[in-house]
């Protein structure tokens, strides 16, 4: 990237995200939104917002790639996003995605990632300016072309999305018809999608119309959040904006919301949520019975999207004062737990605990903040090292022909520090106590533990006495990698005295 001199940086700074968070500080500091994006963001898109990364090449969607200056949620009629429609990015996440929620963040530290959001999509947008004045042989000097690329970007005029008024059956009728006329040739007549046509890109990098069935909604299912995406369209996608009259867009959101099922309209939002554990007077059994337990429902999201992937996961938590037990509960129609040729990895399942107080990357920890990760495979062929460590193999490693034929299950615990951690190699953690049965396509997976810490490789479960907690499932006959995994958001676990 071409670096911009101070006065080009400066003016690019000033465009406040939030006039209640300044965005630039004192001098010689960085402002917050840079410091928060570069910890919570730069690993998937990118420390310039080019989403050129390790992690983003394992991902599918893609993060978005900020200096392109495309968005899927806005509501402005020349398809900028305000820094209102990237807040809401930020505190829903977008379901169906790796992007999660960060409503947990300050709105002071949201709108700071918001101007800083846009800031990246300015330099993106001055740098691809300037290089196609100089290719025309009127190169362009940084001020100007930062000047216009904030021209360029000022966002348009705010959608009027009205009210959703009364639901008839001569409005339903008309919502069907609008719908016929311009939707059903992308999202089927039944609202599930039809497959990409013959001329999109087979490499996966646009995604299909969406199901409305399955309630994966990045932008949520209320009329007005529906109204913008018809007017607006996605401009970061395959989604056209159409021109519909007030009433005709009221008619069309109620026909559209009818499709998609109630429950599952905020079904996959990756919110952090606080599972409490209550204190139970024995843990007898093995495993021990769990059944009066409550589950906590977390949802899952494929690292790499597919629609058969799984949702969610059931979770059961007790304490007894000495052990700590934690009951994954989750559907999978194929029991893979023995080895199959070609088939590099069996079903599997794992819980990593943050060692801090911040949360690492979804996965892996980092020097600074390891994270200490409980798993279990059910199968760990001697090809497959380190299964929590994405990056150390490429996808569709095949099996060793000296894995076993029938190898004994792995369950371990592990510190990791990163991407590139040795201590993830297999076999070097401590034993775990691990229960499994599978049933009627689901597997219960039972992990149990002493409170207190083994060693310095292991996270003290007594104080505090709540942590961050993350879940990863991996569907051995269609996860194709350790790279591919369905995970959860971190949630916070909380242990009754
Ligand atoms: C684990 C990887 C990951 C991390 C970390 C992450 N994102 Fe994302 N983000 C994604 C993916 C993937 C998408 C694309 C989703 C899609 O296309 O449906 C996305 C999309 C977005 C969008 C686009 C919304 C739109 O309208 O198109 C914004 C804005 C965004 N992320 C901001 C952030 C910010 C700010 C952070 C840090 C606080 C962050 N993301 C952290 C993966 C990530
Ligand atoms: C050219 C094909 C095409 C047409 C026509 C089309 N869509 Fe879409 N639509 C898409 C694609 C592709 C996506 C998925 C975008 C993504 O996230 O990558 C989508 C996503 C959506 C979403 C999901 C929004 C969210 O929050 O995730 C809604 C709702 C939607 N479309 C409604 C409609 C309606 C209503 C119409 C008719 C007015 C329509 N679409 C017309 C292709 C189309």
């Amino acid at each position: 990237m071409k670096r911009l001199p101070l006065l080009a940086y400066a003016y690019l700074l000033s465009w406040n995200a939030c006039s209640s968070s300044p965005m630039a500080s004192a001098a010689g500091r960085v402002a917050p939104g840079m410091e928060l994006y570069q910890r919570h963001c730069a690993v998937c898109h990118g420390v310039e917002g080019d989403a050129d990364t390790m992690v983003a090449g394992l991902l599918l969607p893609r993060p978005t790639a900020f200096r392109d200056g495309r968005f899927k949620l806005v509501s402005t009629t020349n398809g900028q996003p305000t820094e209102h429609d990237l807040i809401a990015s930020l505190r829903r996440g977008l379901p169906g995605s790796t992007m999660m929620s960060y409503g947990w963040l300050a709105d002071d530290d949201l709108c700071a990632l918001a101007g800083e959001v846009m800031r990246l999509t300015r330099l993106g947008r001055a740098a691809s300016i300037q290089a196609s004045a100089t290719a025309a042989g009127t190169p362009l000097g940084d001020d100007d072309a930062a000047a216009l690329a904030a021209r360029l970007l000022t966002r348009g005029v705010a959608i009027d999305t009205g009210g959703d008024g009364p639901l008839t059956a001569a409005r339903l009728d008309d919502g069907r018809r609008l719908y016929t006329l311009h939707c059903a040739d992308c999202h089927g007549d039944d609202g599930r999608g039809l497959p990409v046509a013959n001329e999109w890109p087979a490499d996966g990098s646009w995604l299909r119309p969406r199901d409305f069935t399955a309630g994966y909604l990045r932008g949520g299912s209320s009329h007005h959040e529906l109204a913008l995406r018809l007017r607006a369209g996605m401009p970061g996608a395959h989604m056209p904006a159409v021109e519909l009259s007030r009433d005709e867009t009221a008619a069309l959101t109620s026909y559209v919301r009818g499709m998609i099922p109630t429950e599952a309209a905020d079904h996959h939002v990756q919110w952090r949520r606080t599972v409490r554990v209550p204190r139970v007077p024995t843990l007898a059994g093995e495993p021990p019975d769990c059944a009066g337990l409550e589950a906590v429902r977390l949802p899952l999201a494929p690292l790499r999207w597919r629609q058969d992937a799984a949702t969610e996961v059931l979770l059961r938590a007790a304490h007894d004062g000495g052990e700590l037990v934690l009951q994954l509960d989750w559907a999978d129609a194929t029991r893979d737990d023995h080895v199959v040729p070609g088939q590099p990895m069996g079903d599997g399942a794992a819980v990593q605990f943050a060692t801090g107080d911040a949360a690492p990357l979804f996965t892996m920890g980092s020097p600074t903040s390891p994270v200490n990760v409980w798993r279990w495979h059910a199968y760990d062929p001697a090809a497959v090292a380190g299964l929590m460590d994405l990056l150390t193999r490429p996808p569709h490693a095949s099996l060793d022909s000296r894995t076993p034929a029938l190898p004994a299950p792995r369950s371990e615990s592990i510190l990791l520090h990163g991407p590139a951690s040795s201590s993830s190699a297999a076999g070097s953690g401590l034993p775990l106590r691990v229960s499994t049965a599978w049933h009627d396509g689901r597997w219960t997976v039972t992990f149990r533990r002493a409170l207190a810490a083994r060693g310095a490789g292991e996270v003290a479960l007594v104080s505090p006495p709540a942590l961050l907690f993350a879940l990863a499932v991996w569907d051995g006959s269609r996860d194709r990698s350790p790279a591919s995994k369905s995970i959860t958001t971190w949630h916070r676990l909380e242990l009754a005295p």
